[in-house]
């Protein structure tokens, strides 16, 4: 697949949503996690505990959006459920992106929003899971760059792989 991916947090304060959020990227071949100003108590338990729950994709604590250091070229996708945000299903993902989302209670701040280059919203009618939020965003990217064939019109599908006969992986890198 073309590119790379990171995916975070802004605020997060509940172990259980990190945690899951991370093993979803891992299994989605996140090149990092990260969190921003986390709550404090998550951020003291992932200090002490890096092997167990951060040992398989590389974790990032920042305190603040002005610690934040993403490498060059790559875009910050917000998720958001805003009115002026992008529907998901017509996004086109940036190869290089970190994708954040907001916080249990609340939404991701201005400064944040002020920082992404995209705002992204999935439709649904209310606001969902932060760590489910972040797997259907997840979910998408891959779908829409994977490589996949197209459906076909029956019901079924494709086996095997399930990509395109003429894809070979990689050649659309940059
Ligand atoms: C549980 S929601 C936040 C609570 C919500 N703002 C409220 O008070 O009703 C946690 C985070 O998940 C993400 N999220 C949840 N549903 C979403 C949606 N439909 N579209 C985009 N992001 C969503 C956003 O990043 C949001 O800040």
């Amino acid at each position: 697949m073309r590119g790379y991916f990171a995916i975070g947090s802004e605020r997060i304060s509940k172990p259980m949503n990190l945690g899951a959020l991370m093993r979803t990227a891992n299994a989605f071949g996140a090149s990092f996690v990260f969190s921003i100003n986390a709550e404090h108590r998550l951020r003291a338990a992932y200090q002490a505990d890096t092997s167990k729950t951060a040992g398989q994709v590389p974790y990032y604590q920042w305190d603040n959006v002005d610690e934040m250091q993403l490498p060059r070229g790559c875009q910050m996708v917000g998720v958001e459920l805003t009115d002026d945000a992008v529907m998901l299903p017509t996004f086109r993902h940036p190869p290089q992106a970190a994708y954040i989302l907001g916080p249990e209670k609340g939404d991701l701040s201005p400064d944040i929003i002020a920082k992404c280059d995209h705002v992204v919203k999935i439709p649904t009618k209310f606001c969902i899971n932060v760590s489910l939020a972040g797997a259907l965003v997840m979910y998408d990217r891959h779908l829409s760059m994977g490589g996949y064939a197209t459906r076909p019109i029956m019901p079924g599908g494709t086996t095997g792989d399930g990509k395109r006969t003429d894809y070979v992986p990689g050649r659309d890198r940059t």
